[in-house]
């Protein structure tokens, strides 16, 4: 069992002057990105929530079309409030996690009948709103309102495990981390110093090989003074996670339109697209079986290699199988034929481009 490490303030004080030497770094190196404003520009709420929703569980580099699509396509909260859920959720298509999508316009929808198209300026009101954890909140509350708020993301914890050598793991070391960064957090410039403490993780303090020389404060990093810095932050051993198999069937209509269905609302994928599949089971289910499930009785065939994909919680191995349909072929129930030129407009996942590609690329 690894003792936590509570913060003690005799035993592991906070350096003096932490905050005013990134502060100082920061006006020199911060990164420039679509959604942060310049250094004489008042934040902008709106960006501000929808950069950090995109943000979750997604890197800088991923979302930057997808801010800059959802502001063209949705200039204000207002519009976002009041566009079809089917827009939205092609937009987000491929950042995954698709329940935060469906979050976001419900959140959307509430910042214009609660509060008049004005996001609130309190952490509570904030976190009550659809899709708003704790970080989140507190990301709002620094970046955009400019208030005190400890914001802690996965780059974040990897700072403070460094600078205090947190021996206890990750996830279980959350808390120690939260109180360490709760200890770290100056009373001015609350959003510059938020996103100083994600730009120094994100660029110098990185998982792998840390820039530690570049680093403005190597001389209070504890991991660095033991010359160990980049074995932390402590993780649990990896759970294995069991691959899921299924197939999933490419239906091309003699005049280019494509076999799709709608997933239902709950669930992995929840309201996306997809060709229709089968279950996907952790035991390799026997594919012999798989053209018992086709949506329609015509000559499949099936196209190598499977698609393979990792999903946060399990990877999937998909056996695509492809057929050509008559011109008159009716979509079964539930099922629609898409127009090939419409799939773009589509809600489809990653995991169902791959497919499609694959697919097509063999009829
Ligand atoms: N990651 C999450 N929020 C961010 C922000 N505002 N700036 C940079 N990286 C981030």
């Amino acid at each position: 069992m690894v003792k936590p490490s509570a913060p003690d303030s005799k035993s592991n004080p906070v350096p003096a002057g932490h905050a005013s030497l990134l502060l100082d770094w920061y006006d020199q190196a911060r990164r420039v990105l679509p959604w942060r404003a310049l250094p004489h520009e008042q934040a902008d709420p709106y960006r501000v929530w929808l950069s950090e929703v995109m943000l979750q569980q997604t890197t800088v580099q991923a979302v930057k079309p997808y801010f800059e699509t959802f502001l063209r396509l949705f200039p204000t909260v207002e519009s976002l409030a009041t566009a079809p859920t089917e827009q939205v959720m092609s937009a987000w298509a491929g950042l995954g996690y698709y329940s935060r999508a469906r979050n976001l316009h419900a959140c959307a929808k509430q910042v214009c009948t609660l509060y008049q198209g004005q996001f609130p300026r309190d952490y509570n009101s904030l976190k009550a709103l659809p899709g708003i954890g704790d970080y989140t909140a507190s990301a709002i509350m620094a970046i955009a309102f400019d208030q005190r708020a400890v914001v802690v993301d996965g780059n974040v914890e990897r700072v403070i495990a460094r600078l205090f050598r947190i021996e206890e793991p990750l996830p279980l070391s959350k808390p120690t981390i939260k109180q360490y960064a709760d200890r770290l957090t100056p009373h001015t410039r609350s959003g510059d110093y938020a996103q100083a403490m994600m730009d120094l993780g994100a660029t110098l303090c990185t998982p792998r090989s840390p820039s530690c020389f570049l680093c403005p404060v190597r001389t209070h990093c504890a991991g660095h003074k033991a010359g160990d810095e980049a074995t932390f932050p402590r993780k649990m051993p990896k759970k294995s996670r069991q691959t899921r198999y299924g197939a999933a069937f490419l239906c091309q209509r003699s005049d280019g339109a494509i076999l799709l269905r709608t997933r239902p609302d709950k669930g992995l994928l929840g309201g996306m697209s997809e060709i229709p599949t089968t279950e996907w089971h952790a035991d390799a289910t026997d594919p012999t079986q798989d053209l018992l499930q086709a949506p329609l009785a015509l000559a499949w065939k099936q196209v190598v290699p499977p698609v393979q994909h990792v999903f946060t919680h399990f990877p999937l191995v998909l056996r695509v199988y492809i057929a050509v349909a008559p011109p008159d072929t009716k979509a079964p129930d539930g099922m629609r034929f898409t127009p090939r030129h419409a799939l773009s407009s589509e809600a489809l996942p990653n995991v169902m481009v791959k497919a499609i590609a694959l697919g097509l690329d063999q009829l």
